[in-house]
């Protein structure tokens, strides 16, 4: 079903009908080599409708409204889209999108995705794991993190056109961080294209981390020995830090992050509770062994 904006929540395939298919895509995932974990990817917890997705968005490049994205980023032209792989990496090269991940598996996973805002989701997505693109790249020894930036075109991004962020938005990992398996370079959600207010037609998904790591519309990917700048770093840098691991025991400094509201449940949904890296810990804590979470935020 190919994705438009005028979808209803009527027209997303039945969430039965969707489980089965992700159960197909397990079965042959689980043919293929190695699966790091084994079906253990996905949450049980029910995805958010389409329309809560595609619907209330953060793209700043297209507004600072929730509302923006939707109403503004079908202008965008995301087809022909390349991407340049620089840096520490035995591939450099400017690359379109389908030449670049040409060969990787698209798989399907149900992630919780909580915001800095204290808000959260969970959404279907698809896409490939960093971790298989990074190594077809050929990441070269001294790299020790990912840089990546958003495509820079105020032509079709009004929101770069004022002032407040320094465009383009970007985002890095540690090369750890990067190599995990649950990071995620996502091409869709739902069984369809990324829709362009989500990040088409690539952004990263990082699950056990706020929302703002997870870039969107990727143009460059760099591998680097210093840490990089960050955009949410750059302009807060004692609000966000380059880590910004969800973690409920470490306020942002004007609200609490030991709970969240979950996006769709209704006007008396209560707060739920955020758990310690999303959710992700048994995955994700031994990235962080020995590191004080509350300096490293
Ligand atoms: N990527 C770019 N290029 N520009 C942005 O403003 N916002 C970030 C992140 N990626 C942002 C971005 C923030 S703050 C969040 S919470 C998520 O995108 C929102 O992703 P969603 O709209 O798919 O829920």
């Amino acid at each position: 079903m190919p994705y438009s904006p005028s979808l209803t929540r009527a027209d997303v395939t039945p969430k039965r009908l969707f489980l089965n298919r992700r159960a197909l895509i397990a079965g042959a995932a689980a043919l293929a080599a190695t699966p790091a974990f084994p079906a253990g990817f996905s949450t049980d917890e029910a995805p958010n409708a389409l329309e809560d997705i595609t619907s209330y968005n953060n793209y700043y490049e297209f507004g600072f409204d929730k509302t923006d994205p939707a109403a503004y980023a079908s202008k965008l032209t995301t087809d022909p889209w390349s991407v340049t792989v620089d840096g520490l990496v035995d591939n450099p090269g400017t690359y379109p999108l389908a030449e670049l991940i040409a060969g990787l598996p698209i798989e399907e996973r149900i992630y919780r995705f909580r915001c800095v805002e204290a808000w959260s989701m969970v959404v279907p997505w698809q896409g490939l794991q960093l971790s298989g693109l990074l190594e077809k790249l050929g990441v070269q020894a001294g790299a020790k993190y990912v840089a990546f930036e958003t495509l820079h075109r105020p032509e079709e991004m009004p929101g770069q056109s004022r002032p407040g962020i320094e465009w383009p938005y970007r985002e890095g990992l540690r090369l750890d961080e990067a190599m995990h398996p649950l990071a995620l370079l996502a091409t869709g959600l739902y069984g369809a294209p990324m829709p362009n207010q989500n990040g088409a037609p690539i952004r990263l998904v990082v699950p056990w981390k706020y929302g703002f790591k997870s870039i969107k519309a990727i143009v460059r990917i760099t591998l680097t020995d210093t840490q990089p700048q960050t955009t949410w770093n750059m302009l807060q840098p004692n609000e966000y830090g380059f880590y910004a691991n969800v973690n409920p025991k470490v306020d942002h400094p004007r609200w609490s992050q030991a709970s969240e509201r979950r996006i769709g449940g209704g006007l008396f949904a209560g707060r739920v509770d955020t758990p310690m890296f999303n959710g992700y810990e048994d995955h994700v804590a031994s990235l962080y062994t020995g590191q004080d979470l509350a300096k490293d935020y």
